[in-house]
């Protein structure tokens, strides 16, 4: 129905990413919903390659934040492009990445390339990248839903991540989500999102 999807579209076009959260905790039950709603998505061979990593102990945040920023603090002196740098720009970022602190609630998500078997083996997966790509935006959208705000976050490297949180073997980290309350005084960047026609062709 024509409408019930414009309904949606006003909605999501909503959605923001903010980069400063209000110091107000999430419910567990909330957090908790909205995983279930992402592994509700489509996977390949329904092989559900996803794990998710909730962080709230203030302590383990700020061991996040502090690699975090020694890879950025790399990444911004040694490796970004000229190109990358001037499309960040608008976005107003740095290697500083306080939202890592003040956010209640952090999601790593992981990708899992394969398990071990009880046999000792590796049990495959496929279409592991674009499986949890698909999981991570069902969460996002879920968080919005439950009156949550997002940003998704991808330090690089992320190996930090599967030591710190102690993951597996055939794993690894495909991005943080930092998900709080918008706090109203953060200045969103102002965007301009591409036109249908930009982005669509009908045959
Ligand atoms: C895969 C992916 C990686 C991203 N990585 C970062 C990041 O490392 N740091 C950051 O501040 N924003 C990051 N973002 C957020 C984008 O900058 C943001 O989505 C984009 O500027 C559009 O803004 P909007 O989400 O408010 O529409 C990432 C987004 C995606 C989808």
């Amino acid at each position: 129905m024509p409408e019930k999807s414009k309904r949606l579209l006003e909605e999501s076009r909503k959605r923001r990413s903010y980069r400063q959260f209000l110091d107000e905790p999430i419910k567990r039950k909330v957090i908790e919903n909205c995983i279930l709603t992402a592994a509700t998505a489509p996977s390949g061979a329904d092989k559900q390659p996803w794990h998710f990593c909730v962080i709230t102990d203030p302590e383990m945040k700020q061991k996040i934040r502090t690699e975090a920023e020694q890879v950025e603090k790399a990444f911004y002196e040694k490796k970004i492009s000229e190109e990358w740098q001037a499309d960040l720009e608008k976005l107003n970022v740095n290697y500083q990445k306080p939202f890592l602190t003040e956010a209640p609630c952090l999601i790593v998500i992981f990708k899992k390339f394969y398990q071990i078997t009880d046999a000792g083996t590796k049990n495959k997966n496929y279409y592991v990248t674009e499986s949890v790509g698909i999981a991570t935006g069902f969460l996002i959208n879920a968080l919005r839903n439950a009156g949550c705000v997002s940003l998704t976050y991808t330090p690089a490297p992320p190996t930090f991540l599967r030591t710190l949180l102690d993951r597996p073997a055939g794993e690894t980290a495909m991005m943080i989500l930092c998900v709080g309350r918008p706090d109203p005084n953060y200045a969103l960047p102002v965007l301009k999102k591409k036109s249908l026609y930009e982005i669509a062709s009908f045959f």
